[in-house]
């Protein structure tokens, strides 16, 4: 190896923020009659290696069912992989134990498609975003906790003297920036955004891409953004990996992935992207 990319190679190892090394997630579904042993293998990540440099919005686009959001899963180490490891920070994650994972969870969070489904619907916003807050900080009550979730609802763009309301009392953009700003609460350092604009009106949903885009510039996050859509995904990304049953079939940069797509299965999702819906 020369010398310049040796360097590159260690440039590339200090930004990755947390490295996928050939993940996989199979499902075994028993098939046939109550009496058979045939078992059915869904290989729902299949050998995925990736890596997400610190400060970039990765997005991970494919169609339904292509295993995105049983690769976040298992990344988040919510559900255990098959084999393979997630190395957050130089910290081989499967390696650890239950109390020690819920502890770096607190460093990724996640925001989903449904923030009703998502939100308590007996909790006032108040309520949702302290408790968030206080899965890093015990102790914070009063004053300081209220300054707290009134700061988190700025960021996200609520109007703080709303704090007291409940999901049901907002719109649905509302309600996923009440689910962004639970999301921030434990002042993550990686976001990991499922479908987060794909229960929402188009007019909606480029408010909320450019909330995620916004936040990602302030507060320096790192970012997955899982979409099927890949136009909305080249809105707000800054690299693009392209997911196919289970595989990582091409990856990019946003532009490079969007504007001249080397594999057949990006081209046909670039062909299936409504013109009116791009944006
Ligand atoms: N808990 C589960 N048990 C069995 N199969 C599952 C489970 N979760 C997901 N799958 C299957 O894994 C595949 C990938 O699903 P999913 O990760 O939800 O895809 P996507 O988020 O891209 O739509 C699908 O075939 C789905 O039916
Ligand atoms: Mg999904």
């Amino acid at each position: 190896m020369d010398v310049a990319s040796e360097h590159c190679e260690c440039f590339h190892r200090a930004v990755s923020y947390l490295e996928i090394r050939d993940l996989e997630k199979h499902f075994v579904k028993k098939s046939g009659g109550l009496l058979s042993h045939h078992t059915d293998t869904i290989k729902a990540v299949d050998g995925v290696s990736l890596d997400i440099r610190k400060g970039e919005i990765l997005g991970l686009v494919g169609e339904s069912g292509c295993g995105k959001s049983t690769l976040s899963r298992t990344l988040m180490q919510l559900v255990p992989p098959t084999s393979g490891s997630v190395i957050l920070n130089g910290e081989n994650l499967s390696a650890l134990g239950p109390h020690e994972i819920r502890k770096r969870r607190l460093d990724f969070q996640m925001v989903f498609q449904d923030p009703y489904a998502s939100l308590n619907p007996r909790m006032t916003v108040f309520s949702t975003l302290a408790e968030a807050v206080r899965q890093r900080h015990p102790k914070m009550k009063g004053s300081e906790l209220e300054k707290k979730v009134t700061d988190l609802m700025a960021t996200v763009g609520l109007d703080a003297g709303q704090m007291r309301r409940y999901p049901h009392e907002f719109s649905g953009g509302q309600r996923q920036r009440i689910a962004i700003a639970r999301a921030l609460a434990p002042e993550p350092k990686l976001i990991i955004a499922d479908e987060p604009v794909s229960a929402l009106d188009v007019s909606i949903q480029s408010q909320i891409l450019n909330l995620l885009k916004k936040l990602q510039a302030d507060l320096g996050l790192t970012m997955v953004f899982i979409s099927h859509d890949l136009g909305v995904v080249h809105y707000v990304a800054d690299r693009i990996a392209v997911m196919y049953k289970g595989k990582i079939v091409e990856l990019g940069t946003a532009d490079e992935v969007f504007h001249s797509p080397k594999d057949d299965y990006t081209k046909r999702l670039l062909a299936s992207i409504p013109m009116l819906k791009a944006v």
